[in-house]
């Protein structure tokens, strides 16, 4: 197998933190989402659990499977492109055990991702470390972690506490210590963000967790403005929710009118075809010679 010379994997978001480069990474779900990410340069693109919610519609990212993760990192895996291509573990395909953990992940890399990411800190540390003995690259994943918002008791911010602060600054460094590559920090406030970027060799990126980290992720139904609710630490960069729509509408009109196909917009046959079918239709209707 050959590897693109500008592919982007997982020693790269290591040496960009080195270099002070921010990541830019966002998630994607589809062949066309992973080819627009691509040509605008974003350096990482997270096939996450999220699709559950902006894509299949779920009300929690829980339902999701390793088929629907499988299903849409082929489509991103299609786009061949040169961003790091990271797969996100559907909840209960890696906490059971650290054989399921290997199994899966391994699934992941094989169908094309180039890294996994796991939600948690201190429980899920044995299978992290499994992974990354087996050679699979594992991106971690702290701070608000949307598959345990059950017993978290909800979306709810992280480190606004000292104590719940240092549980979030210790997960992190824990995720380093068992070889994760780098980490996601989700809805915990900047000061404990900044705290674990400063103490982190590993890159630290943040979704609601302020400007202080190696790197940003956002979904990119928030970007685009798919999501006509995104969250309120989102950057809404285009409103294609309503353009959409708008687009739609005016397809409907044009049809409901008839200026929809136009000329350019379907094929005709040569004169000298249509005489001669006309011909054909006059005989079959027994009018012709
Ligand atoms: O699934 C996802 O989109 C995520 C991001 C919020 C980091 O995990």
């Amino acid at each position: 197998m050959t590897v693109m010379s500008d592919k982007v994997l997982p020693h790269h978001f290591i040496k960009m933190k080195k270099k002070g480069k921010k990541i830019v990474m966002v998630t994607a779900y589809t062949y066309y989402q992973a080819k627009v990410a691509d040509e605008a340069g974003i350096d990482g693109i997270l096939v996450g659990d999220s699709l559950g919610m902006v894509v299949l519609g779920y009300s929690s990212t829980l339902p999701v499977t390793m088929d629907d993760i499988m299903h849409h990192l082929k489509a991103v895996i299609n786009a061949s492109p040169k961003a790091l291509v990271v797969a996100d573990m559907p909840f209960l395909s890696y906490e059971v055990s650290r054989e399921e953990a290997v199994r899966n992940a391994g699934k992941l890399l094989k169908a094309g991702a180039d890294a996994v990411k796991v939600e948690g800190g201190e429980e899920i540390l044995d299978k992290v470390e499994a992974m990354v003995k087996a050679g699979i690259p594992v991106m971690g994943h702290v701070g608000l972690n949307p598959q345990r918002y059950l017993v978290l008791g909800g979306y709810k911010l992280r480190g606004k506490k000292a104590e719940d602060a240092v549980e979030v600054i210790e997960a992190a460094k824990a995720l380093e210590d068992v070889g994760a590559f780098s980490v996601v920090i989700e809805n915990t406030v900047a000061e404990v963000a900044a705290q674990v970027t400063r103490e982190l060799r590993i890159p630290t990126i943040c979704i609601g967790a302020g400007p202080d980290c190696d790197g940003q992720i956002l979904v990119i139904h928030d970007v685009l403005g798919l999501n006509p609710t995104p969250p309120p630490f989102a950057r809404k960069y285009a409103d294609l929710y309503n353009v959409m729509i708008d687009a739609l509408k005016r397809y409907a009109e044009d049809v409901r009118k008839g200026t929809f196909p136009a000329e350019g917009e379907y094929w005709s046959m040569s004169k000298e075809e249509l005489s001669k079918l006309r011909e054909r239709l006059a005989v079959r209707r027994g009018d012709g010679d």
